[in-house]
C-alpha cells in the first residue's frame, strides 16, 4: 500500500514539473504564461520560445506521463498503471511547482498511452499529425485526436488483427474521461474556434498567414 501511495505522489510530482515555464525562465528569461495563449504547454512554448524549446517541452511533457505509467509496472504494483498516468496528468494540469496553473493535458496523456500501450501511442501520433494537417489548429487537432483515439480503443479490437490491441474496458473508460477533461481544458480555445480567432500553426491546409 505504501508503494502505491508513494508511486502516486511520485506521478503527481513528475507531472507537476512545469517544463515550459522552467525552460522559459531559465534559458529565455521569459514566463511563457504571459505571452501567446497564456498556456504553459508545448504549443505555447513553440509559439513563444521557438522550435528547440517546443520540442524539448513536448518530449519532457510526454515523458512525464510515460515514466509515471511505467514505474508501477517496474515495481509490479497490483493496480492498473493508468491510475499513475492519471496522477501525472493531474500534476501537469494542476502543478504544485507552478501555482496549480498548468497545461491542457494533451502531451502528458499521450505519454501515458506510450507507457501503457505503445501501439496506441503510435496510432495517436499518426491521428494527431493528420488532424493537425487538416485543421492547422493544435487545439482542434488535440480534441479531435482524443475523441478518435477513444473511439479506436473500441473499434480497432473488432478487426482481431495482431497489429491491433485487444479490447481493454479500463483503457476505454480512462480515454473517455481524459478526452472529456481535455475538452474542458480547451474551453477558451473552443470559444476562439467558434469566433474564428483561434491560433493557427504554419502547417497544413489552413496555415497561419
Ligand atoms: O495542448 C494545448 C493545445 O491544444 C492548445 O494550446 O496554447 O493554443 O491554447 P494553446
Amino acid at each position: 500500500m505504501l508503494t502505491i501511495i508513494l508511486l502516486a505522489i511520485c506521478g503527481y510530482l513528475l507531472g507537476s514539473i512545469p517544463s515550459g515555464v522552467w525552460i522559459g525562465k531559465l534559458f529565455f528569461k521569459k514566463d511563457i504564461r504571459q505571452f501567446g495563449s497564456g498556456n504553459s504547454g508545448t504549443t505555447n512554448t513553440f509559439r513563444v520560445l521557438g522550435k528547440k524549446a517546443g520540442v524539448t517541452v513536448l518530449v519532457m511533457d510526454i515523458l512525464k506521463g510515460t515514466i509515471a505509467t511505467l514505474l508501477p509496472q517496474l515495481f509490479h504494483v497490483p493496480i492498473n498503471p493508468l491510475w499513475f498516468g492519471l496522477a501525472a496528468i493531474l500534476g501537469h494540469t494542476f502543478p504544485i511547482f507552478a501555482g496549480f496553473k498548468g497545461g491542457k493535458a494533451v502531451a502528458t496523456s499521450a505519454g501515458m498511452l506510450l507507457g501503457y500501450q505503445p501501439l496506441f501511442f503510435v496510432y495517436s501520433a499518426a491521428i494527431f499529425v493528420i488532424t493537425l494537417f487538416i485543421t492547422s489548429m493544435v487545439s482542434l487537432a488535440s480534441m479531435i485526436s482524443a475523441t478518435l483515439i477513444t473511439l479506436s480503443t473500441v473499434l480497432l479490437p473488432f478487426f482481431r488483427q495482431p497489429i491491433f490491441p485487444k479490447f481493454d474496458l479500463f483503457l476505454t473508460s480512462i480515454a473517455l474521461a481524459v478526452t472529456l477533461f481535455i475538452f474542458y481544458r480547451h474551453k477558451d480555445n473552443i470559444k476562439r474556434i467558434k469566433e474564428g480567432t483561434e491560433n493557427r500553426v504554419p502547417f497544413g491546409l489552413h496555415p497561419r498567414d
